[in-house]
């Protein structure tokens, strides 16, 4: 089968094997009807940037990137969106002649995963954010956006916690209050609970105090697929009945780079549907 050259995409990683875009994008544009071909391209690690003039000269218009490749990508991009810039790191790329535009939307489907899909609305409530590295910075802006009471960044390494807690007060001019602390430090309760550390993906548990939920809370691990991870069994066992996994977050961050490929945006409730594995 052939497919027009201008509807080629791709989602760019290494390891690439796993990875549920061209799935979820595929599913996208049937429902939408529309006629895309999205493949998975497995890249040298040391061989980014061949791999993207390959693509893009054989007529590709636009790329998901993934680990380990989101710096590369932040580094090859023309034109690189806020939120790309805020995260310092990009995942989506859109290319128009000479110029590689570039996104970063795990934030903010996020942030639509937890609002709309999960009906936890953030404003006026207190957040809590585990982990200080790319995942927590990408989330910063969008959560901010929502205007929660307080968002409280924790982490091992408490100077990169209170870094982001700068950087991210200097970007709203400090309308929303933003701490960084270590994980002793850590008092109160939160109504919304977010792990964006990698500690699942080791399947570790953060030294988070199990007092950090408030009953009713949501807890939300950004991870997809590792199922009742250490920290949502924390959770379970602190008596917090709303458990999340990233498929959601998976899913929006797709629907979006969707939207900006293609300007229209599809629904995802399908495929989270059909992405969802168990929380046991
Ligand atoms: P990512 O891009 O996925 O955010 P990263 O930039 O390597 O990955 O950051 C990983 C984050 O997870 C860091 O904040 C790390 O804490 P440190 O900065 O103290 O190293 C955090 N992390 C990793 N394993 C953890 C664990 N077992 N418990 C708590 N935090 C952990």
């Amino acid at each position: 089968m052939t497919h027009p050259i201008s509807d080629r995409y791709a989602v760019i990683g290494n390891p690439i094997e796993q990875s549920k875009s061209p799935l979820i994008h595929t599913a996208f544009a049937q429902v939408m009807g529309q006629v895309i071909h999205y493949t998975k391209l497995l890249a040298p690690l040391d061989g980014f940037a061949a791999a993207v003039d390959a693509f893009r000269a054989s007529g590709g218009r636009g790329m998901n990137v993934t680990a380990p490749f989101k710096l590369d990508a932040f580094a090859y991009a023309t034109d690189l969106a806020p939120s790309a810039q805020m995260a310092g790191a990009v995942n989506a790329m859109k290319f128009e002649g000479d110029k590689v535009y570039a996104e970063n939307f795990d934030g903010v489907g996020l942030v639509r995963d937890v609002v709309h899909n999960l009906q936890c609305p953030l404003k006026g409530r207190r957040v809590l954010i585990l982990g200080a590295g790319g995942a927590t910075r990408g989330a910063l802006l969008p959560l901010l956006a929502e205007h929660p009471a307080e968002l409280v960044i924790v982490n091992r390494t408490v100077a990169k916690a209170q870094e982001l807690a700068a950087l991210a007060q200097q970007h709203q001019s400090g309308q929303v209050p933003v701490v960084g602390l270590g994980y002793e430090a850590v008092q109160g309760v939160f109504d919304v609970v977010l792990n964006a550390s990698s500690s699942s993906l080791s399947a570790e548990l953060p030294p988070l105090p199990a007092s950090v939920f408030r009953p009713g809370c949501l807890a939300y691990d950004l991870t997809y697929g590792k199922g009742l991870t250490p920290f949502l069994k924390l959770a379970q066992q602190a008596g917090v009945t709303h458990l999340a996994d990233g498929v959601g977050m998976l899913a929006e961050q797709a629907a979006e780079a969707f939207a900006w490929w293609r300007g229209v945006r599809p629904d995802t409730a399908a495929v989270i549907q059909k992405l969802t594995v168990p929380l046991v």
